[in-house]
């Protein structure tokens, strides 16, 4: 029997969503989108939300059931980018989840920021889990998509 997978992200105009779903079919894993308790609606309404949560330390909250974790070996984590680090909705996702020991495969996708911040953030959020090939999706590392692929491809086989 193969092992479980589940594609969990999150996406707000679709560039996080490609990726997640070109993972679900080529790793034959569920898909599930994570949504805000209250929507982002447009960019401006989105910025201006997320400075003020990050000025007064505020969490979004998930609108999406919390999945059953115990049910998957690989956990692919995907979002976009904001204020450098993980929307605080899909933070809250995260540790509701309760991944316990399993691998996260977390990527992003942003302007130009770095996933640094955000890697650091789910090791505090998953601290019994193994985090392996992080992948940040944007203008500039586009071209190397492929060869992580195939890098994700020796290791679940
Ligand atoms: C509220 C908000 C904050 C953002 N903050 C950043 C940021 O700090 N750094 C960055 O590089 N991009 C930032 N972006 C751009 C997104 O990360 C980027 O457009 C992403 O690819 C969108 O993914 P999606 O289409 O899956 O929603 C931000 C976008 C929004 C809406």
């Amino acid at each position: 029997m193969g092992r479980k997978r589940v594609v969990l992200y999150a996406s707000r105009t679709g560039t996080t969503q490609k990726i997640a779903q070109d993972l679900a079919n080529r790793f034959e894993a569920d898909l599930i989108k994570v949504f805000p308790h209250k929507e982002y609606r447009s960019f401006a309404n989105a910025i201006m939300r997320v400075a003020k949560e990050k000025a007064t330390n505020e969490q979004a909250t998930s609108g999406t059931e919390f999945c059953d974790s115990s049910d998957y070996e690989i956990i692919f984590l995907g979002f976009p980018i904001w204020a450098g680090d993980v929307p605080t909705y899909f933070q809250d996702h995260i540790l509701n989840s309760e991944f316990g020991g399993t691998t996260i495969v977390p990527f992003a996708t942003s302007a130009f920021s770095s996933m640094a911040n955000s890697i650091r953030t789910i090791k505090q959020l998953c601290p019994g889990s193994r985090i392996m090939y992080p992948f940040l999706y944007n203008r500039k590392t586009a071209n190397q998509y492929p060869g992580w692929l195939y890098k994700l491809k020796s290791f679940l086989a």
